[in-house]
């Protein structure tokens, strides 16, 4: 049975490519799963996604991942900076959790260098525009190859 990925991106995500393109490139969120879906198939593993833009829509999405999914890379958009329910949520599911960021937020507005759920993920990638994510994937199946072992 191949790993579950949850590719999970929150606000304003659905619109990269258009969206402030000199911070966060020129990239589709279309072309970033159509990217992720073909390494995770290189990698034994299958990958579903979904944005929402709206805090309890992805809070829903964490609580229905417990069901089915291995691991999310979790794009929380400005949530990951105020959002309580969403760290809660990831403690409470005990989901394996990697958090993405295009841009760099700990070289941006000092509103950006904090993240309420950095401390109940497995890991932070940041910085790397549409590759974070590439990274944040083989970071996330790494690590729960280590935890089966
Ligand atoms: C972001 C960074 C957040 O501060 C911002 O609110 C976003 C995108 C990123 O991917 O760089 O919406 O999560």
């Amino acid at each position: 049975m191949p790993r579950q990925i949850l590719l999970l991106n929150g606000p304003n995500l659905n619109l990269l490519g258009t969206r402030e393109p000199d911070v966060y490139g020129a990239t589709t969120l279309d072309d970033i799963v159509a990217q992720l879906r073909t390494i995770a198939i290189e990698r034994g593993a299958e990958l579903s996604d979904q944005q929402s833009n709206h805090e309890g829509g992805l809070v829903d999405m964490l609580h229905d991942a417990r069901n089915w999914a291995d691991g999310v890379l979790f794009n929380p958009g400005a949530y990951t900076h105020t959002s309580i329910a969403l760290r809660d949520a990831i403690a409470a599911t005990g989901l394996a959790v990697v958090e993405v960021h295009l841009s760099n937020v700990a070289a941006r507005e000092s509103f950006r260098q904090h993240s309420m759920i950095s401390p109940v993920c497995v890991g932070v990638v940041s910085g790397f525009g549409a590759i974070s994510y590439v990274a944040a994937l083989d970071g996330l199946l790494r690590h729960l190859d280590e935890v089966a072992a």
